[in-house]
């Protein structure tokens, strides 16, 4: 079972979709005065605004289409550098491509999010705008990002699509940079299949994402608006019963958060004492989601080795999260070969130089890395090994014993 929302679906979910199919109201506008239409998306959009301490939130298809939506709604493009982890999912750097900028790439930290330092020194006069990615359900290091951020006159962005229901010194993730992208893939804190949403607290930026989101619109239009439509956009829109599902799962936000801090604090007090391993560092621990573990072995072969017998894999080993393994990055691939962000003379004389290694850093802390999972099983984190959501108690228990007795003897 991926994620945590996942494992949890059931009647409440049923019921919401149910009501949706009888109301025959599937697309996100209906008439507000039909009682028959229950304008689930808008609820969800209020709701998730609300518990995310922002104004506004655009709810739309997936977390990537969020992203691609904050950066355009910015007006970032061509010519424009934006800095991204080179720990991260794929999407947090082809969001920035796709509006033709150029992602530059930063080393992380123990934090295994980005490293404000080393972020600092990779600044030139085209960057427009910092993505910190908040990794396995932890945020970034967002009070050194934002005070950059600010001394350079740039936008803080935040990819919160790995860890919706963390906080970061008592304020929802998403909430400290201009705007947040949150995802509902299998693999998220609650689901719908596939799913996203923006927020923000600034309106302009909120108008614009809602135009690009749904054919250049004003928000929460009650039809064709004609002369009114401020930009040309696209169609990445949420349908009703993606709301409705999401709305049964936010209801078990709180509950799915709990029981995984629980799982973890235990998990860790029994693996502890292991001579020589170390844990990720937690900028606010208070605030973790608590979906993995993250556990550092003094070197890369010990690691591996624990990892080959746990049949899991090192956070450096993942096909979707290391940019070493990004061959269609690496390699420059678009689908067009003309122009930005790659080979686009007008603004670069340069194309951009991706290499693989070219993080001596990232490369050093994820190949010692290795996430247990606590409510997600994800090979590719390198977290097949670990407990999910129904486990209880007594499965931390066997898994930590399992770890124990698999790494002590490496560690001695
Ligand atoms: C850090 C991060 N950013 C962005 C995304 C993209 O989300 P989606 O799959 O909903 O497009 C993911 C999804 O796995 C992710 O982990």
């Amino acid at each position: 079972m991926p994620g945590p929302g996942l494992e949890l679906i059931g009647q409440e979910e049923i019921d919401q979709v149910v009501d949706v199919l009888r109301s025959g109201h599937v697309a996100r506008y209906g008439d507000d005065n039909d009682p028959t239409f229950l304008a689930k998306v808008q609820q969800l959009e209020r709701e998730i605004s609300v518990r995310s301490s922002v104004r506004h939130a655009v709810a739309v298809n997936s977390g990537t289409s969020a992203l691609w939506l904050i950066m355009a709604s910015l007006g970032i493009g061509p010519g424009d550098e934006v800095i991204v982890p080179g720990f991260t999912f794929i999407a947090s750097i082809s969001a920035v491509v796709h509006v033709r900028a150029r992602p530059v790439l930063a080393e992380i930290d123990e934090s295994l999010n980005l490293d404000p330092r080393d972020v600092e020194s990779r600044i030139t006069p085209r960057t427009r705008a910092i993505l910190a990615v908040h990794m396995l359900g932890n945020p970034a290091r967002l009070a050194e990002l934002h005070a950059i951020a600010q001394r350079h006159g740039l936008w803080l962005i935040e990819d919160c699509a790995q860890a919706f229901g963390a906080s970061y010194r008592g304020r929802p993730v998403g909430s400290i940079g201009v705007a947040g992208a949150l995802s509902f893939n299998i693999f998220k804190t609650i689901t719908c299949g596939d799913g996203g949403m923006l927020i923000t607290d600034d309106g302009d930026l909120y108008e614009r994402a809602f135009a690009l989101h749904d054919q250049g619109h004003l928000p929460l239009r009650k039809g064709v608006e004609m002369g009114r439509r401020a930009l040309l956009g696209l169609n990445f829109r949420m349908t009703e019963l993606s709301g409705a599902v999401l709305l049964a799962q936010l209801r078990k936000l709180d509950r799915i958060r709990d029981h995984l801090r629980a799982q973890k604090a235990l998990f860790k007090s029994r693996v502890a004492e292991l001579p020589g391993i170390r844990f990720r560092d937690l900028p606010d621990p208070k605030g973790d989601l608590a979906t993995f573990l993250t556990v550092f072995f003094p070197s890369e072969e010990i690691a591996r080795r624990v990892a080959t017998k746990l049949e899991t894999r090192v956070a450096a080993d993942s096909g979707w999260h290391i940019y070493n393994h990004m061959e269609h990055l690496l390699g420059l691939r678009m689908a067009t070969d003309k122009g930005c962000p790659f080979n686009c003379p007008s603004y670069f004389s340069e194309p951009p130089d991706y290499r693989a290694g070219m993080l001596p850093r990232t490369d050093a802390i994820t190949a010692r890395t290795l996430n247990i999972g606590i409510g997600v099983d994800d090979p590719n984190l390198g977290a097949a090994f670990g407990v999910t959501m129904h486990d209880g108690p007594e499965e931390v228990e066997e898994r930590a014993a399992r770890f124990i007795e698999v790494a002590g003897p490496l560690l001695r």
